[in-house]
């Protein structure tokens, strides 16, 4: 690929088909986001508003993350607070495509809101190629593949733009580079769009986010070292017998996940040494509470998926 041409095309294309309206564009904090944002905002500069949704499914500390982030590259991020939305959608739901579900209705929801009182005619999604042929296959449908799912922007006189759908994850990383993206931001690690809600097993409510939430922030911290596609925790919906303190306890189980991919299509499962998954074991169950049990899924995608649901 020819990242500087990709990037030049797609910059008039954004100009043309934007011109001197406004477009919006939600950050997660991932990549696709990120590079999406950053291609837009040299096309329209100030007539892209960039919006985080604080679904409540995001890793620690996410939401100010991205706005200093952009701030740097000096693109203005709106944080809305929309947690309590989520939650009530998800509340009580178990089977993982009725959570996506739930998930991208309300994801759509709450964005066409925002879209509507920012006046803008346009919205950019950070859609790439292995969203795309996952949901054809039928492996599980990604939230932001709006054509596919059914769903018409039109309904909301909206245009959508996908810049990257034609791209796969390394090269996103690249054209991300090739913006300037801060390292930090185009090498890390993909995040799903449903957040956390795809490493909860059962039903994701408040407090079980906040107990995967703290999994997750001690297992990035103890393999940030390590070269892998992605590594997070798990919450199991099963618990198991262990001793907490002077008694039995009937606690909960973490999976931790290390993989190897370039696009996500495949991944193997990384050898992470002993050591540190010992230390991820001592920290999550000392640190999280009524966790009892840490288990290393050692299933490479296929036949498993990366994510739990
Ligand atoms: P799976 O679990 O299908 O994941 O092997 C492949 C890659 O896609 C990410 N993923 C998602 N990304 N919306 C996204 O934007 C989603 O709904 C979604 N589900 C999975 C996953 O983290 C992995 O990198």
């Amino acid at each position: 690929m020819d990242t500087q041409a990709f990037i030049q095309q797609h910059i008039a294309e954004i100009k043309d088909t934007v011109g001197t309206a406004k477009a919006v564009v939600a950050l997660s904090g991932g990549v696709d986001s990120a590079t999406t944002a950053a291609l837009a905002h040299r096309a329209i500069g100030d007539h892209l508003v960039s919006i985080f949704i604080d679904d409540g499914l995001m890793r620690e500390g996410e939401g100010p993350a991205v706005a200093e982030d952009f701030a740097k590259l000096g693109i203005k991020v709106g944080i809305v607070d929309a947690q309590d939305e989520f939650f009530a959608a998800l509340k009580g739901l178990e089977d993982p495509e009725e959570k996506r579900k739930a998930f991208r209705h309300t994801f759509y929801t709450v964005l066409g809101r925002l879209v509507k009182e920012s006046g803008a005619m346009c919205l950019l999604q950070g859609t790439i190629a292995a969203d795309i042929l996952e949901t054809q296959r039928g492996v599980k449908t990604q939230h932001n593949i709006l054509e596919q799912i059914g769903l018409d922007p039109q309904q909301w006189g909206l245009m959508v733009l996908e810049p990257l759908k034609e791209l796969f994850k390394p090269q996103v990383r690249e054209v991300a580079a090739a913006l300037s993206l801060p390292e930090g931001m185009h090498q890390r690690m993909p995040f799903p769009g449903p957040g956390l809600a795809t490493r909860v097993i059962g039903e994701v409510t408040p407090g079980r986010v906040e107990t995967l939430r703290r999994a997750t922030s001690i297992v990035e911290q103890e393999t940030a070292d390590l070269k892998l596609f992605q590594a997070f925790a798990v919450l199991l919906r099963d618990r198991a017998t262990g001793l907490k303190g002077d008694g039995r306890a009937f606690g909960q189980i973490i999976a931790v996940r290390c993989v190897a991919s370039t696009d996500a299509m495949t991944a193997s499962v990384v050898e992470v040494p002993w050591d540190t998954l010992r230390r991820i074991q001592e920290r999550i169950t000392a640190e999280v509470a009524d966790v009892t049990k840490v288990l290393y899924d050692i299933t490479p995608k296929p036949p498993s998926t990366i994510e739990y649901i």
